[in-house]
C-alpha cells in the first residue's frame, strides 16, 4: 500500500456484519479545520451496528463505520490552530469512517490524548466514558445515597458507570444476563445486580424497600422498556439511551403518567458535546477518573479487517467491557 491510499471497512447495502468490506481505498485531501490522523486503535460502540443495519441511516451508501479512535497527527491543514504533527489525539464524532488506518477529522472534534492514557484505553473508554458523565451530570443528576438501576451493566458503557457511580456514593442496581457478568459488574461497583431473566421491577422494588429506582438507565431498549417503567419509582427519571434489542416505539405519554408521572429522556451523547471547549472538558474529566482509578477493561480485540467478527461478538450478547479495533 502507497502513502497516497488507506485501508477501511465499508459497506454498500445495510444488513448483517457480512456486509462490511474491508478494501483499500485512496486518501482524501484534507478540507479546511482538519487533521489527518493515523489511528492507532479504534473504538467499537453499539451505535456502530445501528449504521450498519440501517436502524439510524447513514448520510449516503457506500459508507464508512464508526465514529471513535486514538492515533497520531501526520498531517494538518494550513488553518489549524490547535495541533501539530506528532500529536496524540483521540475523537468520539468523526463523521463516518474510523475503521480505517487513517481518517481527516475537524479539528473541533478532536482532543489532545494525555501520554498516560494508551490509544487502547482512549479508543475502548472515551466515547462510553463521555456517555457516562453525561448521563449522571447533565441528562440526571443522581446523588449520593440514591439508588438507580442500569441495565447492560457489564458492557461497555455499564462498567464505566457501575464505576463512576460507585465513586459518587450512587447505588446502583446492575442488570446483566449471566452470573458471571454479575460478578463482573459487583466488582467493578455496582451495589446490587439482577439478572435479566428475573423479574426484573419485581426484585428492583425488593431491593428499594418497595419504592423502585428514582433513576432508571436503560439502553436495551425494545425489550426492558416495559420492565424499566415499572422499575421506575414514582416520579423518577427514565433514561432511555440505546437500542441494544430494537427501538422502542409507540410510547403514549399517559403510560408514563399511570407508571407514576415518570420523566423520560432519550438523550445522545453527540448533543451534549457538539460544543468543542465543552467536549475537551468532559475529556478532561474522564481521563481524571482513569488517573484516580476507574479502568478501561477492553474485553477483545481485532484487527481492523475483522470488523464483521467484532459486531458478530458485540450483537451475540457475549461481550463484557469494550471491543477495540487494531489497525
Ligand atoms: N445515547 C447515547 O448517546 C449512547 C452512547 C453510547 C452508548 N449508547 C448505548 O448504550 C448501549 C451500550 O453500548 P456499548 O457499546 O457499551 O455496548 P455493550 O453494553 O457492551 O453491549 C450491549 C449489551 O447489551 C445487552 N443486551 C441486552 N439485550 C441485548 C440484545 N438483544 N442484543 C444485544 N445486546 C443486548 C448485553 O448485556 P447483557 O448480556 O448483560 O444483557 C450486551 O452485552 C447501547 O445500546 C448503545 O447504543 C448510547
Amino acid at each position: 500500500m502507497n502513502t497516497d491510499e488507506a485501508l477501511r471497512v465499508i459497506f454498500h447495502s445495510h444488513g448483517s456484519p457480512s456486509v462490511l468490506e474491508y478494501q483499500s481505498s485512496t486518501v482524501n485531501p484534507l478540507c479546511p479545520g482538519e487533521v489527518r490522523i493515523r489511528n492507532q486503535a479504534i473504538g467499537v460502540n453499539f451505535i456502530d451496528t445501528y449504521f450498519r443495519s440501517g436502524l439510524y441511516p447513514p448520510p449516503a451508501l457506500p459508507s464508512g463505520l464508526g465514529t471513535e479512535g486514538a492515533g497520531t497527527v501526520i498531517e494538518c491543514a494550513e488553518d489549524v490552530t490547535h495541533f501539530r504533527v506528532g500529536d496524540r489525539v483521540a475523537y468520539v464524532q468523526s463523521s463516518l469512517g474510523a475503521y480505517a488506518t487513517q481518517l481527516c477529522v475537524d479539528q473541533t472534534r478532536l482532543v489532545h490524548l494525555p501520554d498516560d492514557v494508551s490509544f487502547t484505553t482512549a479508543a475502548g473508554g472515551l466515547l462510553k466514558g463521555l456517555t457516562t458523565i453525561c448521563l449522571f451530570n447533565k441528562v440526571s443528576q443522581p446523588k449520593s445515597g440514591d439508588t438507580v438501576l442500569f441495565h447492560a451493566a457489564a458492557g461497555g458503557v455499564g462498567l464505566l458507570a457501575c464505576q463512576y457511580a460507585k465513586r459518587k456514593g450512587i447505588r446502583l442496581i446492575g442488570v446483566v444476563s449471566t452470573e458471571a457478568k454479575a460478578q463482573l459488574a459487583r466488582s467493578a461497583g455496582a451495589w446490587a445486580t439482577i439478572l435479566a431473566d428475573e423479574d426484573i421491577a419485581h426484585q428492583a422494588r425488593q431491593l428499594t424497600g418497595a419504592q423502585g429506582a428514582k433513576f432508571v438507565y436503560d439502553s436495551v431498549g425494545r425489550s426492558t422498556w416495559q420492565a424499566s417503567l415499572d422499575s421506575t419509582a414514582p416520579c423518577g427519571h427514565l433514561i432511555s439511551f440505546g437500542n441494544s434489542s430494537g427501538p422502542v416505539e409507540n410510547v403514549a405519554l399517559a403510560q408514563l403518567a399511570r407508571a407514576g408521572s415518570l420523566t423520560v429522556s432519550r438523550p445522545i451523547l453527540f448533543d451534549y458535546i457538539s460544543d468543542s471547549a465543552v467536549l475537551r472538558s468532559l475529556a478532561e474529566e474522564f481521563f481524571q477518573c482513569l488517573r484516580e482509578g476507574m479502568k478501561v477493561r477492553v474485553g477483545t480485540t481485532f484487527a481492523l479487517s475483522e470488523a464483521e467478527r467484532a459486531h458478530a461478538l458485540l450483537e451475540s450478547r457475549n461481550t463484557t467491557g469494550s471491543i477495540v479495533l487494531i489497525p
